[in-house]
């Protein structure tokens, strides 16, 4: 199942939350820094014993304070035209995060939208990138549950579009066959 949701993700009560980190994983501003705020110095202490993550990587930790049991932690690209291989590098920040939480039992996975704060990867892209790999992935994982939780309504507005686009494009090549 898919769902896209307008909210804040520390909030949310699934197995896995995803964090938009940088390759040091030790913090920063925007999601990330509410992701520590909410989980406590712990999960610092164990992200210190990560030694930083790639970009397009992921890594994953306990989740300490949050209500979600895990995080895992995952920079995505920061946008420089397109010219830096970002569209394939957010698509692998997705797969990876996902793997990772099968691979560790989890049903349930909040994501937020990656790189499309301060990372300035355009949100029409991002969307698309990130709706189609989510998608992708659920139809080998029928019984995982994946939510997009957007912050705002502009960031929620495009990955409805998004999805509205890809399941009637879905259903365009269902009737075709
Ligand atoms: N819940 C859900 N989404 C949120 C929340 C929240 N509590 N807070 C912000 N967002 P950004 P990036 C949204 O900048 O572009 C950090 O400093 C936000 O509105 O957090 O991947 C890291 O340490 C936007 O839609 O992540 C890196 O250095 C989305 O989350 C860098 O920023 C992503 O925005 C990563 O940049």
């Amino acid at each position: 199942m898919f769902t896209i949701i307008l909210g804040d993700i520390t909030k949310e009560k699934v197995d896995v939350i995803v964090n938009a980190a940088n390759t040091s994983l030790l913090g920063g501003g925007g999601v990330d820094g509410a992701i520590h705020r909410a989980a406590g110095p712990e999960l610092l202490a164990e992200c210190r014993t990560l030694h930083g993550c790639k970009t397009g990587q992921a890594k994953i930790t306990k989740g300490y304070r949050l209500p979600a049991k895990y995080v895992i932690h995952t920079p995505g690209p920061i946008w420089r035209g397109g010219i830096m291989d970002e569209e394939q590098l957010l698509q692998s920040c997705y797969e990876n995060c996902l793997k990772l939480a099968a691979e560790n039992g989890c049903r349930s996975v909040a994501f937020p939208s990656i790189s499309t704060g301060v990372y300035r990867f355009p949100l029409e892209k991002a969307s698309e990138i990130a709706v189609r790999t989510i998608l992708e992935f659920l139809e080998t994982h029928p019984d995982m549950e994946v939510r997009m939780v957007c912050f705002d309504g502009e960031t929620f507005g495009y990955y409805e579009c998004a999805l509205k686009e890809q399941t009637r494009q879905g259903i365009d090549t269902a009737n075709d066959s």
